[in-house]
């Protein structure tokens, strides 16, 4: 098995299947950069909304204005500005984003906006000393990071996912977010190829980090 000094690792599932919470883990324990990129899409569908853009007219106002994607370090997560806006978790992480978030995400011109920018955050963690990246979302072995050195797809049942949201208090309408997701024609979700795939709604937190662990190690 090679070994790499920089390890890459995508991270994907549906909503409330444990991702943020995988992923933090595993970059405090190998000091690797972590990237959201369920909040990249919220926050460029909270720009549109403020602005009053319909995700209809997203690819006129995408076609004539260039929107301006830079990034923050802030401990080991990557924070995100649109247009020079910063967006609070609060503010990205509610109902209202919760429901509109998924119109957004499915639209073409928005996911080529932030692919360019995803995947230029390797070399920033790289740059920024680093051991690794891991980057979060729907699409990232399957499009973003299709070389990544591993690639994890979490699942779990539908109640077990709605239950973490409930007791996260955030109201969320998984199962639509699911069906818009898995069904759009652009980079759907799904299970990449070569993918190690894990059960959440069986195994505990410190279950689910060792299991990544253990394939961490074989490559570093
Ligand atoms: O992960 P989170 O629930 O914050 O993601 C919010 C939404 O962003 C998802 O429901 C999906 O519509 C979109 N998303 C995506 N591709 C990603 C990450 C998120 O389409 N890589």
């Amino acid at each position: 098995m090679q070994k790499y000094n920089y390890i890459s690792i995508s991270l994907d599932g549906a909503a409330g299947s444990g991702k943020s919470t995988t992923a933090q883990a595993i970059c405090q324990k190998y000091k690797y950069i972590h990237v959201d990129t369920g909040l990249h899409y919220r926050a460029l569908s909270l720009f549109f909304l403020n602005k009053n853009i319909l995700p209809d007219l997203v690819p006129q106002y995408l076609l004539y204005d260039n929107v301006d994607l830079t990034s923050q370090l802030e401990e080991f997560s990557v924070k995100l500005f649109v247009d020079g806006i910063y967006y609070s978790k609060n503010e990205l992480r509610n109902e209202r984003m919760n429901k509109e978030v998924s119109y957004y995400a499915r639209i073409p011109e928005v996911r080529s906006l932030l692919l360019k920018y995803q995947r230029g955050l390797v070399k920033y963690g790289f740059d920024l000393g680093f051991s690794g990246i891991i980057m979060d979302g729907r699409d990232i072995g399957s499009v973003v990071l299709p070389d990544a050195n591993l690639k994890v797809f979490l699942h779990a049942e539908i109640d077990v996912r709605q239950g973490r949201r409930l007791s996260d208090g955030e109201h969320d309408s998984i199962s639509k977010r699911d069906n818009i997701d898995s069904t759009r024609k652009v980079a759907p979700l799904m299970c990449p190829n070569g993918a190690i795939s894990i059960n959440t709604g069986i195994l505990s937190v410190n279950e689910v980090v060792s299991l990544i662990s253990k394939h961490i190690s074989s490559l570093s």
